[in-house]
């Protein structure tokens, strides 16, 4: 580790995640910390031979970016070093950094070896943390104590450079800081929604293939919305509305006390559903255009979210299970149904589209703050039809 200037790179190169291949963070990061530092140790090794630590100072504030840059470039990551005490303020650990150097400090003050750990944020990114730990004296030169091992100019220069200076006073063995990797968020089935971002999506065709009596969730809808658990004066989020073949009956069933949020990632079907609610005078229907990562509702205002053949076009189930988590009340409710998804039993059409069958996505929801409060068992066969309730 090194000298590096004022500024830390942060370099994303991948744009659409599904052009991407998929990267695995436990297995790339630390061959990405292994490749940085070890560039960068080299350039501070040469700059010091050539002329001592204060040269390397100016030298690595020049180089350290451009390693960094191309390291994060390579690998479409954002690379940054952290610390509890930064020499550079951009360093400062955030609450993430702090709460994984903790870790890390109880770990080494236990003697244990101190493991990289992975930790996922709520958009979906992932961030890989390893520690970083003076084993060089080298390091010293520039983070030990002024007087001993840190020489009268080298201080006058890094004081010039960084009046605010808090990483001296270091010995050999401490954990100076770490590094962090951020993995932008990749899609769980890339592509899905493409065709529904379409500002040219025509509808008709839609409701062709949604409201049709061979459509298993279609044929059953009357007893679909009255297991659901609807009371008068409740909200509920119709999430991935779709053309709104449920909104309108919903809306019915909480009442005009109630409020029914037609959620979508299409546009066009947000305006069918407005269109639908009107012919029929309904007035509770709010449309919600959502995100790929987050279903846009505000904070606990929603009693009961509804998610029907839906679920497996979450990109980032992760990300927007947490903003559901956020826009229900506390209590609150998901109601989940999906394809049954069973290799030998199930079409091909649905081993293909469906990304993963009931265990999996229940455990996705579990990890996400709920538990499974009951299963509708005699409604549907294609399909299963389960409750959870917000923890
Ligand atoms: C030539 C002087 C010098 C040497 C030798 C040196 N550093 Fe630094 N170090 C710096 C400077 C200057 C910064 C501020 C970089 C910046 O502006 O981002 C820094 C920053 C850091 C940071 C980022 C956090 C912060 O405080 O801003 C870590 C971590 C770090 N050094 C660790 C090490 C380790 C480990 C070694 C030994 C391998 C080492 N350094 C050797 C000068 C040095």
């Amino acid at each position: 580790m090194i000298a590096m200037k004022p500024t830390i790179i942060a370099v994303v190169i991948v744009s659409a995640a599904f052009v991407q291949a998929q990267s695995n963070p436990a297995e790339e990061g630390p061959k990405i910390v292994a490749e940085a530092f070890a560039k960068l140790s080299g350039a501070l090794t040469d700059a010091i031979a050539k002329g001592g630590p204060t040269n390397a100072l100016a030298v690595c504030s020049e180089k350290a970016p451009q390693i960094a840059a191309e390291v994060g470039k390579a690998h479409g990551v954002v690379l940054r070093r952290a610390t509890t005490k930064p020499r550079n303020p951009k360093n400062a650990a955030d609450e993430v950094e702090a709460a994984a150097l903790e870790e890390f400090a109880a770990a080494m003050a236990k003697g244990g070896a101190v493991k990289p750990k992975l930790v996922p944020a709520d958009d979906a990114s992932t961030s890989f943390f390893a520690p970083i730990v003076l084993s060089n004296p080298l390091c010293l030169q520039c983070h030990g104590t002024s007087g001993q091992e840190i020489a009268p100019d080298t201080l006058t220069a890094i004081q010039k450079h960084y009046p605010q200076d808090k990483a001296t006073g270091y010995k050999l063995g401490d954990l100076r800081g770490l590094w962090r990797v951020t993995f932008p968020a990749q899609s769980v089935k890339p592509g899905i929604n493409q065709k529904f971002l379409d500002p040219n999506l025509k509808v008709g065709e839609w409701t062709e293939k949604f409201e049709t009596e061979s459509r298993e969730i279609f044929h059953q809808r009357e007893k679909i919305v009255a297991a659901v658990g609807l009371k008068p004066g409740m909200a509920v989020a119709d999430i991935g509305a779709g053309t709104g073949l449920f909104t309108v009956p919903f809306a019915e069933a909480v009442g005009e006390g109630g409020k029914v949020y037609a959620v979508e990632i299409a546009p066009k079907f947000l305006q069918y559903i407005r269109a639908r609610a009107a012919k029929v005078h309904v007035s509770n229907v709010q449309t919600v255009l959502c995100t790929e990562r987050s279903v846009e509702l505000p904070e606990a205002s929603v009693d009961i979210a509804f998610i029907c053949d839906v679920y497996h076009h979450f990109e980032y189930p992760q990300a927007s299970l947490a903003s559901l988590h956020k826009a229900l009340k506390p209590g609150g409710q998901i109601v989940l149904i999906d394809f049954k998804r069973i290799p030998g039993e199930s079409s091909d059409f649905v081993m293909n589209h469906v990304r993963a069958g009931q265990e999996v996505f229940e455990s996705e929801i579990a990890a996400a703050g709920f538990e499974k409060t009951g299963e509708v068992g005699d409604v549907l066969k294609e399909n299963y039809f389960v409750k959870f309730r917000r923890k």
